[in-house]
C-alpha cells in the first residue's frame, strides 16, 4: 500500500483536485486498491469547509466528483502515517516541515518536482485560474504516477 497525502495552505483547493486527480488516475489503470489518497491543508482558515466550487466545476468536466471532501489540518503524526506528503508551492513546503518537526526520511515533496520541475502550482484561491491549476496538477499527478512505477513500487 503507497500512501500518498497531498497538502495546499487551504485544503479546499488545489489539494483535493491533486487528491481526487490522482484517484481517478489510479482507479482508471486498476491501481485504486495500491493506494491510500488523500489530502490536508497547512492553515485551519478552511477546516470544515467542502472543495471551492471552482475546483468542483472544473474537476466536473472530468466526471470527477469530491463529494463528502472536507478541508482538514495537517497533523504532525500524518508524517509518520504517509509515504509521500506533496505540497503545491514552496511556502506548503516550509508549513509542511514545520509540522512535521523536519524531514528526517526525506518524504516531503513538491508536486511538480515529479514532472521534472521546479515550479510552484498557482494558487487559484487568489488567481481564480482553475484551468492551469488542473493542467499542472495533471503534469505533476501522471510525473508521480510515472515515477512510482519507475521505482519498481507497483510490481
Ligand atoms: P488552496 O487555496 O490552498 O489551494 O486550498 C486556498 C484556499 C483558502 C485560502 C488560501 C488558499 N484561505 O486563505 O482561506
Amino acid at each position: 500500500m503507497i500512501k500518498i497525502l497531498f497538502v495546499c495552505l487551504g485544503n479546499i483547493c488545489r489539494s483535493p483536485m491533486a487528491e481526487f486527480m490522482f484517484r481517478d488516475m489510479v482507479k482508471t489503470e486498476g491501481l485504486a486498491d495500491r493506494f491510500r489518497i488523500a489530502s490536508a491543508a497547512t492553515s485551519y482558515e478552511e477546516t470544515g469547509n467542502p472543495v471551492h466550487h471552482g475546483a468542483r466545476q472544473k474537476l466536473a468536466q472530468y466526471g470527477i466528483s469530491t463529494a463528502g471532501k472536507t478541508a482538514v489540518r495537517m497533523q504532525k503524526k500524518d508524517y509518520e502515517a504517509y509515504d509521500y506528503l506533496i505540497g503545491m508551492d514552496e511556502g506548503n513546503i516550509r508549513s509542511m516541515r514545520r509540522i512535521a518537526g523536519g524531514d528526517e526520511e526525506h518524504k516531503i515533496y513538491k508536486l511538480l518536482e515529479f514532472a521534472g520541475s521546479a515550479r510552484d502550482i498557482a494558487d487559484p484561491w487568489y488567481t481564480g485560474n482553475f484551468d492551469v491549476t488542473y493542467d499542472d496538477i495533471l503534469e505533476g499527478c501522471q510525473g508521480l504516477l510515472k515515477r512510482l512505477k519507475e521505482e519498481g513500487r507497483l510490481r
